[in-house]
């Protein structure tokens, strides 16, 4: 068996941030949420993994390199074009062949121990299997319909008036058999070739499609707050250890881990939550649900339910910063200058909160 894994497209709604990185590599609990993904299909004992890729090629080819790290081999697919998640699939053939394989969207978070099913659509005699999630909007996804027992009626692209609310999340299972499904399928109105269709074909042409209705944690990274809740599950997962230095005057909760070379000084640090490598807190507060990634500097402030990435500052900041995400090499800090002004330099689409 062989895994795909999509990283192309444009991640136009977590912008600011991805105009400068590929969403895909935007870290949750401190690792980029692609690396998670091939972790998962690793541990699904696949040790062929494609990566389709767009614009951002350049920078998921440096962070991912050739897959040694995780034991496995990458093979990067560039896609012509950000067409669609079945034009995605029709590019990868070649690399497919005629295996079963598991594709990911790469932008997808879920639950930990997701493997066991991977493992067991490898064996079974079903020509494709999907996992659907009970959502309360599910309008914004790829919808199912079941019949009463239990099987697919039929499958929709992001309905107005959803039949039901059993989204398709981001993970499918397939054999050869979905060559012929992408190749049949028209665009839709959203002029993409859709998996949802391609899946919608093969249950029309009598092949077994088998529904998997998962009960943990899925979340489709595509807003901020997608992030953060992303951040706050998968901090829970995390088992803590103490790598970096904890001076006598801090106070560090058990669910925190602290990385190497990271630094932590007279602060209080209450978990979940995560400091990456070399980061330095001093004279300051993190709380619940906040990853600090390599690098970053909390002086004399306070923050707490945020995502804050490599090289960041903050410094000196009199309001505690929640609910916040904040990207690579951004400085918050407060000066004593007069007149008493507010003073920005934001990049495109930010956004700024004052209270
Ligand atoms: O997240 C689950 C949903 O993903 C499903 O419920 C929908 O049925 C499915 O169509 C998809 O919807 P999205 O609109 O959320 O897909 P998005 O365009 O965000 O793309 C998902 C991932 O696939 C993302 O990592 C980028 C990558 N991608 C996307 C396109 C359109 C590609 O690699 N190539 C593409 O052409």
């Amino acid at each position: 068996m062989k895994g795909l894994i999509l990283s192309g497209g444009k991640g136009t709604r977590l912008y600011p941030l991805t105009y400068t990185r590929a969403k895909q590599l935007i870290p949750v609990a401190n690792e980029p949420v692609l690396f998670r993904v091939i972790r998962a299909i690793r541990d699904a004992g696949i040790a062929d993994i494609g990566i389709v890729v767009g614009d951002t090629e350049p920078e998921i080819r440096e962070a991912v390199g050739d897959g040694t790290r995780w034991g496995v081999t990458i093979t990067y697919i560039r896609q012509s074009a950000p067409a669609g998640l079945a034009h995605a699939v029709k590019e990868s053939l070649p690399f497919i062949g005629d295996d079963r394989f598991v594709m990911f969207l790469g932008d997808n978070v879920i639950q930990g121990g997701i493997s066991p099913l991977i493992r067991q659509f490898a064996s079974s005699d079903w020509n494709s299997q999907i996992v659907l999630k009970q959502v309360p909007n599910p309008q914004q996804f790829g919808v199912a319909e079941l019949n009463p027992d239990g099987s697919i009626k039929r499958l929709v692209e992001k309905p107005k008036q959803p039949p039901s609310d059993l989204a398709l999340v981001g993970i499918y299972m397939f054999d050869h058999h979905v060559r012929e499904a992408v190749h049949a399928i028209r665009p839709s109105f959203r002029g993409e070739l859709e998996i949802t269709d391609a899946i919608q074909w093969l249950v029309e042409q009598g092949y077994a499609v088998h529904p998997y209705i998962h009960r943990g944690w899925w979340i489709d990274t595509g807003k901020p707050v997608d992030m953060l809740t992303a951040n706050d599950h998968v901090l829970e997962e995390v088992t803590p250890h103490i790598a970096g230095h904890v001076d006598e005057a801090s106070k560090v909760d058990s669910r925190v881990t602290v990385e190497a070379g990271a630094q932590i000084i007279n602060s209080v640090v209450r978990g979940p939550a995560i400091i990456g490598e070399n980061a330095r807190i001093v004279n300051s507060y993190v709380g619940p649900f906040t990853s600090l990634y390599h690098d970053v500097v909390v002086e004399n402030s306070e923050i707490e339910h945020a995502i804050v990435l490599e090289h960041s500052k903050i410094l000196h900041v009199g309001a505690r910063i929640q609910d916040s995400l904040i990207g690579r090499n951004a400085v918050v800090t407060h000066t004593e200058r007069k007149p008493r002004a507010i003073q920005f330099n934001l990049g495109d689409y930010s956004q700024i909160d004052l209270v």
